[in-house]
């Protein structure tokens, strides 16, 4: 059975105070639950304060974004291993933004990913398609392509211990949100793209959905069979928002 993930991706939002206030109102209004795992992501210089903070709860700590090299002269990237020293066990890899704005091909993301599993960490895969790829009705060819030059470099076993976030670009931030439907298709696609691999990876790996969730939208569609939990962006930056949709996941 596969336990919920309800994540939030901070993205570069923040600041000492504002942390605190916020994982206070986490760990204040989580109520521990077998069945919902938590994880928040920070931006990187407050990733030591905020584990520190976690200290006694069952939040788990990510980063956004890893170096594709162990160590060595990379001026301003950080290591897979200093985040696992800092207390991760996740970290987002091939967020939309970091390929959109970043450049970051499906190969940089396959060797972020490597890199990430290799030092321990949970990769966070994320996927997912433009607004003028689904209209050309390509989504699963983008989402596809873009699983499938992971598992080329990585191979399927990693994904024994990885999470993947669908996240359609269109709703990333756009407060507009793939239907419960609409989404499970994806989900269901990219089970059966594990699956043809390895059936019982595809039956053991969490799949997220990402853009836009909020709590309105959380039961419907943390309800449909594929879909494990979520990567919040906007609505993980306020404790109650986050709460309504952790609270979701729990009810299910
Ligand atoms: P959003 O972001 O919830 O603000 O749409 C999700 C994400 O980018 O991970």
């Amino acid at each position: 059975m596969r336990r919920f993930l309800v994540a939030g991706n901070w993205k570069m939002n923040g600041d000492s105070r504002r942390n605190r206030e916020l994982v206070a109102g986490i760990v204040a209004g989580l109520q521990d639950s077998a069945t919902v795992e938590v994880l928040v992501c920070p931006p990187l210089p407050y990733l030591a304060a905020v584990k520190s903070q976690l200290s006694g709860h069952s939040v788990l700590l990510g980063a956004q974004n890893v170096s594709e090299h162990a160590q060595g002269a990379y001026t301003g990237e950080t290591a897979a291993g200093m985040l696992v020293d800092v207390g991760c066990s996740h970290v987002i890899v091939g967020h939309s933004e970091r390929r959109a704005l970043y450049g970051e091909s499906s190969n940089v993301v396959a060797s972020k990913f490597r890199a990430a599993a290799d030092a321990g960490l949970i990769p966070v895969l994320c996927v997912g398609e433009t607004l003028a790829e689904r209209e050309a009705g390509q989504t699963e060819v983008v989402v596809g392509q873009q699983l499938a030059a992971v598992v080329e470099t990585c191979g399927i076993a990693v994904f024994g211990r990885a999470v993947i976030a669908y996240e359609p670009v269109w709703a990333i931030g756009t407060g507009k949100v793939a239907s419960p439907d609409e989404a499970q298709a994806v989900h269901r696609f990219i089970r059966d793209e594990i699956a043809a691999r390895d059936e019982t990876i595809a039956a053991g790996v969490q799949i997220l959905y990402g853009g836009s969730m909020k709590g309105e939208n959380a039961d419907g569609l943390l309800s449909m069979p594929d879909i494990d939990g979520g990567l919040i962006g906007g609505a993980s930056l306020k404790a109650a928002d986050f709460l309504a949709i952790t609270k979701a996941a729990q009810g299910i």
